[in-house]
């Protein structure tokens, strides 16, 4: 048996095709929805997070701009050139994107970006509304903003044929960029879910007790294909540098001998998270007009 491996750069393309319809549609009252994403020089991770950012935002009609956060030197030179982001009527969602430089404090510049801009759905307001719907439906319908890759997840395993309403599933990481809000979908979507962490006491049990495994930690192979239930579907969201390269959670070509559907690394999450992000970014440029 091999897994079969899922495309997450064909699957995106269908939230790209709705998302442009919604641009055309603001294009046409003169709104250019624009992004700005703050990062910090030299991460690989975070260099191949914004060109993907950058290429997408171009196919479908949005203006991202790329600040390098290193250059500006100290967290109060960022606070400014936050602030200044945020008052810039051509730039309608922001991002911060970790890790920030040695010495910036986190919490505070996260602090500055209100709801009205977040396009990550990391401040009070929208973390709030999320835990507080109903269901899955309730957020599609409400275009609520939700942590795109907890999203890119959930929209991944609604892609799928694989039954998964009443199936256990394991998330791996509790952040509440992914794994907190991961858990969250999937218990919405009827999945039972346990939530595992780095004071978990027996992963590899865990693992090959689960049908639907959901990695997202940054520790490369953490995950051995000999841990992974026969016939499991496997979310890797983790990446790493390994040797220049980027390399997900899950030993990837051990799991294909045991997983019926596997997530690779690149390719898998990641383009889907683009696509949940930008669609985030779509919906708060039309929030900003409703008003
Ligand atoms: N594909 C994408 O588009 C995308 C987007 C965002 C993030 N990511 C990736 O997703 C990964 C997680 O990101 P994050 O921001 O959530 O990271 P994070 O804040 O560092 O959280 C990592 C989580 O993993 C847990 N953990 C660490 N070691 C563990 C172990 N040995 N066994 C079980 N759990 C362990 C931690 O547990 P504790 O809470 O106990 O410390 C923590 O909850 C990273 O590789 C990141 O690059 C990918």
């Amino acid at each position: 048996m091999s897994a079969e491996i899922f495309d997450g750069r064909v699957f995106s393309e269908k939230i790209y095709k709705s998302l442009k319809a919604r641009v055309q549609k603001l294009k046409a009252r003169g709104i250019v929805p624009g992004l700005a994403i703050f990062s910090t020089k030299g991460s690989l991770a975070a260099e191949s997070f914004v060109r993907s950012k950058m290429k997408d935002s171009g196919k479908i009609g949005i203006v991202c701009r790329s600040v390098q956060v290193s250059s500006l030197g100290g967290s109060k030179n960022y606070a400014r050139a936050i602030e200044a982001t945020l008052k810039d009527k051509n730039i309608h969602a922001l991002i911060l994107l970790k890790p920030l430089p040695d010495g910036a404090d986190i919490e505070q510049l996260e602090s500055l970006i209100g709801p009205e801009k977040d396009a990550e759905g990391l401040s009070p307001a929208h973390f709030g509304r999320f835990f507080s719907a109903r269901d899955f439906d309730e957020i599609k319908e409400k275009r609520l903003i939700v942590p795109a890759t907890a999203l890119a997840i959930a929209e991944i395993l609604k892609g799928l044929k694989f039954p998964f309403k009443g199936k256990k599933a394991l998330v791996i990481g509790r952040s509440n960029i992914v794994g907190n809000p991961a858990a969250h979908l999937l218990t919405m979507m009827d999945l039972t879910v346990t939530l595992a962490h780095s004071k978990t006491r027996n992963l590899r049990r865990e693992v090959g007790e689960s049908d639907i495994v959901v990695s997202a930690v940054g520790s490369p192979h953490l995950i051995k294909g000999s841990w992974i239930k026969r016939g499991a579907l496997v979310i890797d969201a983790g990446t790493s540098a390994v040797k220049g390269k980027l390399t997900g959670d899950v030993d990837f070509d051990g799991a294909l001998k045991k997983a019926a559907w596997i997530t690779p690394v690149p390719g898998g999450v990641g383009p889907v998270t683009t696509a949940c992000l930008l669609r985030n970014v779509v919906f708060l440029s039309e929030r900003a007009f409703q008003k």
